[in-house]
């Protein structure tokens, strides 16, 4: 039974009771009303609330956001409960629907450890039982203003301090048992309280940082809006704003898009537990390599309990290491993440080798040095004499061939790659690379690995870029297109900014380095590549310019110290003069005409590699481009993004582009396909689940 119900000496005891985490699904709704009928009908004296397990409840089931609300619905439950006397025993996490259940109680108890939030914007609603009308009547507005519009979690120790509970117990029930029946009057239902004051200036303000921290997201405006009205009409008027709102929110694109991101994240997180054999157990690792990517990697590793021994070629290379990882360390100290002292013991934990003389037995060797193949075969040669061949061996290599790599390895079976992204501690992606011989055995132990540091991993199979990188360069030929066509790159970046990219392609490039994606071009050498056609603008920049971007001070845009970077006027005649070589006249572009283009390059570029089988699924690509390329989580990545186009007029928008510039534009193949038997890319995800 989803919920359980007790009525005993004048108190009705309702428990959440569905494992793991008591969601609020439909069962859960029955199981309240019959509890609250069955208070009602007894008279009682008291309603204790609480949640059976480790959670009290994580909140409404969003796998039911998707059809028609089924009743009962939990507002209406809520303003029952509001009527009885009743007591929210918060023994767990609270979150969404649960802090709802809580908020229409007339007193709340949590233990000490609990984390509650309404964190209803992150899927792309507002809350929708009541949540927006009562906690600024328990709270006050401006604090409901920015727990709402945020969806951040808080804990107990603050929940008390902005009054929304009433008291911290160990054991909330045995204290919400123990309330004298005089304590219970002095507390009021929200319904009961008076209208909070209104704020114009708190509202304002959380406003103006929602602007910035969620700009283009509908969601957290319209809990702007409601938190606002409740110093203007009363709860019910209130209510049913809320739930129009609500009900309007969860069938728009931004929560749909929301939701998709939500579920292939938690598909990805599971798929270690779906291999056919189970990953075996990582206690130790190699790093070879310790510049940006390798202290990265070992730090991450080092958190989640792995022996580590990074590996280096000589002893200066090996000092820079150390500093590396020590300068890694330290910002965890600095941002309160590690004590002094649990710095000093991580630092030393680490071990850093020079050489292969002497390694200990390891689990796994991950190596990340130079780009360059010829080094990289040299470390694998290395790592296949000194370890043993359980030990599985991967390459953390963004660009080359996995397969040349590990060319020769004994036991390629073990062999993979784990392409990280920089940050290596922070982001949460790793592209988990298929070779040639990688054995199901060793997918599901890297599945494993970057569950056990908290990765989000996707598979992708090998080729030039594998999903992430490959998109990238595929955007990037697109936009630099449009500028030998006569567009600007601060006009790209503004369009692409607002259509909700992080940063637009060219700041991107400043921030990272024009350099590498240079020496990517040459080793490619697609200068004189046929079939491609090359767009000698970056290359300029870089051989000509020696415009390089933030390090050097110059890129697509001009930097100094402090300032934010400014379109730079020595790059636009070196774009004209390349569109006069090309016998272009150059036009104007309009915003809505660079994102239509840029955004048909990525997901053309998607649909290749699913037909190519790079992907397994369409959702994988939307998580790449979500998590590793700055791509608008509310837009839910480039596929889910295609799906609401519609596949035909993508299909057709590409052919029209493929008319007027064949060489960048090949045939829309695996979209036309699709579409002629009217698939979309959603339904693909659905038939690999
Ligand atoms: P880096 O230049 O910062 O570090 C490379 C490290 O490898 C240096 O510490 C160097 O001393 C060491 N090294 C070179 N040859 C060695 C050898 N034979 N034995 C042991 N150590 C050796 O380079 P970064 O940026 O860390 O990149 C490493 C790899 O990670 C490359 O394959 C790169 O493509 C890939 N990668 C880089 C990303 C980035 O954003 N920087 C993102 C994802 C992957």
């Amino acid at each position: 039974m989803a919920v359980r119900h007790a009525i005993q000496s004048g108190t009705c005891l309702i428990t959440l009771d569905n494992p793991p985490v008591n969601v609020i699904g439909r069962a859960v709704r029955q199981g309240l009303l019959a509890a609250l009928d069955a208070a009602e009908a007894a008279g009682v004296e008291r309603v204790i609330v609480t949640g059976a397990g480790a959670a009290f409840s994580a909140g409404a089931d969003a796998t039911e956001f998707d059809g028609p609300p089924q009743p009962p619905h939990l507002p209406d439950l809520l303003v029952r409960l509001e009527r009885l006397p009743s007591i929210a025993a918060i023994n767990g996490t609270a979150l969404g629907g649960g802090v709802e259940i809580a908020l229409a109680c007339r007193m709340r108890i949590a233990a000490p450890s609990v984390m509650l939030g309404l964190p209803e914007v992150t899927l792309g609603v507002v809350p929708g039982a009541g949540g927006t009308q009562r906690l600024p009547r328990i709270a006050g507005l401006a604090a409901a203003a920015d727990l709402i519009s945020e969806g951040r979690r808080f804990d107990a120790a603050e929940a008390l301090r902005l009054g929304i509970i009433d008291a911290v117990a160990d054991d909330p029930l045995a204290a919400a048992l123990a309330v004298p029946e005089g304590d219970m009057d002095r507390h009021l239902a929200a319904c009961d309280r008076p209208a909070p004051a209104a704020d114009p200036a708190a509202i304002a303000a959380a406003r103006a940082r929602a602007d910035k921290r969620a700009r283009g997201q509908v969601a957290p405006q319209a809990a702007f809006d409601l938190v606002a009205a409740t110093a203007e009409v009363p709860l019910a008027e209130g209510l049913t704003l809320e739930r129009a709102r609500f009900l309007d929110l969860r069938a728009g694109p931004q929560a749909r898009a929301l939701r998709h991101v939500f579920f292939a994240e938690r598909a990805a997180a599971a798929r270690a537990r779906r291999f056919a054999v189970p990953p075996a157990p990582v206690a130790s690792a190699i790093v070879v390599g310790g510049g940006t990517m390798g202290a990265g990697i070992a730090y991450a590793l080092d958190g989640a309990g792995i022996a580590v021994t990074l590996v280096e070629a000589d002893t200066a290379a090996a000092d820079r290491a150390r500093a590396n990882i020590g300068r890694l360390f330290d910002d965890a100290v600095k941002r309160g993440k590690a004590t002094a002292v649990e710095a000093e013991a991580g630092r030393a934990r680490i071990a850093v080798a020079v050489g292969y003389g002497a390694l200990p037995q390891a689990d796994i060797a991950i190596e990340a040095v130079f780009e360059n193949l010829a080094v990289k075969r040299q470390v694998f040669a290395a790592l296949d004499s000194a370890l043993p061949d359980s030990a599985i061996l991967a390459t953390n290599t963004s660009y080359l061939d996995p397969n040349a790599i590990f060319e020769g390895i004994r036991a390629p079976e073990r062999c993979v790659g784990l392409h990280f992204f920089s940050p290596a501690h922070v982001m949460k992606l790793v592209e988990i690379v298929r070779a040639a011989g990688t054995s199901q055995a060793t997918l599901a132990t890297a599945f494993g690995l970057a569950a056990r540091l908290g990765k989000l991993p996707v598979e992708a199979g090998v080729c030039d870029g594998f999903i992430g990188n490959r998109i990238l360069t595929r955007y990037r030929q697109t936009c630099d297109v449009m500028l030998i066509e006569g567009a600007l790159p601060w006009q790209v970046d503004r369009a692409m900014e607002a259509f909700g990219m992080a940063m637009g392609p060219y700041a991107v490039q400043d921030l990272s380095g024009l350099d590498i994606a240079f020496a990517n071009r040459q080793r490619k050498n697609l200068r004189a590549a046929l079939g491609v056609r090359y767009i000698p603008i970056a290359d300029r920049m870089v051989e000509d310019l020696g415009r390089l971007g933030r390090k050097s001070g110059a890129g697509w845009y001009d930097h100094s110290e402090g300032a934010a970077p400014r379109p730079a006027p020595a790059v636009t005649p070196l774009i004209e003069a390349a569109s006069v070589e090309a016998s272009i006249t150059r036009r104007v572009f309009d915003d809505a005409e660079i994102v239509d283009r840029a955004l048909a390059a990525m997901i053309d570029e998607g649909a290749r590699i699913l037909g190519e089988g790079i992907a397994r699924r369409p959702a994988d690509i939307d998580l790449v481009m979500v998590h590793g390329y700055g791509f608008p989580r509310w837009r839910g990545g480039p596929m889910h993004h295609a799906d609401g186009l519609g596949l035909g007029a993508v299909a057709s928008r590409i052919r029209r582009f493929a008319v007027q510039d064949p060489l960048s534009w090949p045939a829309p193949d695996f979209i036309e396909r699709l579409a002629a038997v009217g698939r979309t890319l959603a339904d693909l995800d659905r038939d690999e689940r």
